[in-house]
């Protein structure tokens, strides 16, 4: 019964969804994608959009089957997250291949050099160093956009490995003696890895140019996951972005995310205090000293319509030691809570939704979705705020509304993670700020669409 139900509606499901899409297609004459940001603010783009350099979307690609793919990368995401902590108590281990999944979901356009050169970078809080292509790079997609040190007037050269920043990188490979050589790195990302040169030059961001930035430049890789067009660290790590910056930007940044139904991608990441909205509602922003570029609070319940889901509250306790509670990163697509929380929420979601569920995918409650079916908000409260969750970041349903599933899961039984994640879907249309002086997290809604 329930098979049969999957079957006939994941078939309507698409063929609504090619509708919907020819559609849209006719209504605009002008092309979205060639608007212009505003200038204060940096554009930021899913990666699997309309007006993504990447141009992963087509016709046989729709919108629902691209986060169901993307959220069945999810799990190496997580075991990538927890083997970072893992890593930090051991001393010195080597990054072995095939153990992250750093899969980006947004994209925000950066200029490297003088004159500047453009690369879409994928925007990963969880990660500190940035790195893209470099010429002449050995097993980079083919599709790759490279940054060319020698057209660039700006290039600051390599760094040299016995400098303290090179200590600063993850996965830096010994220095030789004398310390004369470049310092070069080592990491895996999404299953493949690559090794790069710690360069410098001039980021462009926005109208703001950043003199000197400590980059990778990637020399060669293997397997086929690194972004073509490289990765920006926002996490608080050393050589991150915030880091390399502090002068400029002061440890402030927000982003908001949109949705990933938009087709105007005009999410923005704002750096520095100045712009940053005053009356935000905000909770601490915790710190794991063996993981301190991950964005830690201190998630405390979970409310699903009126009832407040009874979650063994070891399940979300901060703990450094384990790694465990909970984290905001831009670069996981579904929210993941470790199996006792999801299933708390599922239940109580199910109950009051009532009816038949199917899986499709990592989603584990889909239904049939009509005008009578009562969806409960779903609110998550912090230590001193308490966000509900808009419907769209809720459920994920078919353009005509037939289908829906509750938009979250719990981390796989084969990834051994203690981490709550919260992760793009659940971030849309939500202004989020990091504040790393005075230590908060703003979450207000926002419509970036
Ligand atoms: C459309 O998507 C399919 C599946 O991902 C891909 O194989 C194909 O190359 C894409 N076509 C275009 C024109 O991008
Ligand atoms: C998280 O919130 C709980 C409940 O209010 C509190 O007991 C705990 O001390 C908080 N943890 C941190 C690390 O702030």
């Amino acid at each position: 019964m329930s098979v049969k139900f999957f079957t006939t509606t994941s078939l309507l499901f698409i063929a609504t969804l090619i509708l919907f899409f020819s559609t849209i297609t006719i209504a605009y004459d002008d092309d979205p994608c060639t608007s212009q940001p505003d200038d204060s603010d940096i554009t930021m783009i899913p990666i699997y959009g309309k007006c993504s350099p990447f141009k992963f979307m087509n016709g046989s690609n729709s919108l629902e089957n691209i986060i169901i793919n993307m959220a069945s990368k999810d799990p190496q995401r997580l075991e990538y997250l927890s083997s970072l902590i893992q890593k930090r108590r051991r001393s010195f281990a080597p990054i072995a291949s095939g153990q992250a999944f750093n899969i980006g979901n947004y994209v925000v356009r950066v200029r490297l050099g003088t004159p500047g050169q453009q690369f879409f970078m994928v925007l990963d809080t969880s990660t500190d160093e940035a790195w893209v292509p470099c010429t002449g790079c050995i097993g980079c997609p083919s599709s790759a956009s490279t940054y060319s040190p020698q057209a660039s007037s700006t290039y600051g050269g390599s760094v040299a490995c016995s400098a303290p920043r090179c200590a600063q990188v993850r996965g830096a490979q010994p220095c030789s003696p004398g310390g004369s050589t470049a310092c070069s790195f080592t990491q895996s990302y999404g299953g493949s890895s690559f090794s790069a040169t710690l360069v410098q030059d001039s980021l462009g961001l926005a109208t703001n140019s950043i003199l000197n930035y400590n980059f990778g430049c990637v020399n060669s890789a293997s397997g086929g996951s690194i972004p073509a067009q490289g990765l920006l660290g926002l996490g608080r790590g050393p050589l991150s972005l915030l880091s390399q910056t502090w002068s400029q930007y002061s440890g402030v940044f927000s982003y908001c995310l949109p949705s990933f139904k938009s087709y105007y991608f005009s999410g923005s990441l704002k750096l520095g205090p100045p712009g940053q909205p005053r009356r935000i509602r905000t909770t601490p922003l915790l710190r794991n000293p063996r993981r301190p570029s991950l964005y830690y609070v201190n998630l405390t319940g979970v409310t699903v319509g009126r009832v407040r889901v009874n979650i063994p509250t070891q399940f979300l306790t901060f703990d450094p030691s384990t790694g465990s509670g909970t984290i905001i990163d831009s670069g996981t697509v579904i929210t993941r809570f470790v199996e006792p929380v999801y299933n708390a929420i599922r239940d109580e979601f199910r109950k009051q939704v009532k009816g038949q569920f199917a899986s499709i995918g990592a989603f584990d409650t889909c239904f049939v979705k009509n005008y009578v079916t009562l969806v409960p908000l779903i609110k998550f409260h912090f230590t001193g705020l308490d966000l509900t969750l808009p419907y769209e970041n809720i459920l994920l349903h078919s353009s005509y509304g037939s289908v829906a599933c509750l938009a979250m899961a719990s981390v796989p039984n084969n990834v051994n993670s203690v981490l709550n994640v919260i992760a793009n879907l659940q971030q849309q249309n939500l202004r989020i700020l990091f504040d790393t002086v005075k230590n908060k997290v703003g979450i207000a809604r926002e419509l970036c669409n």
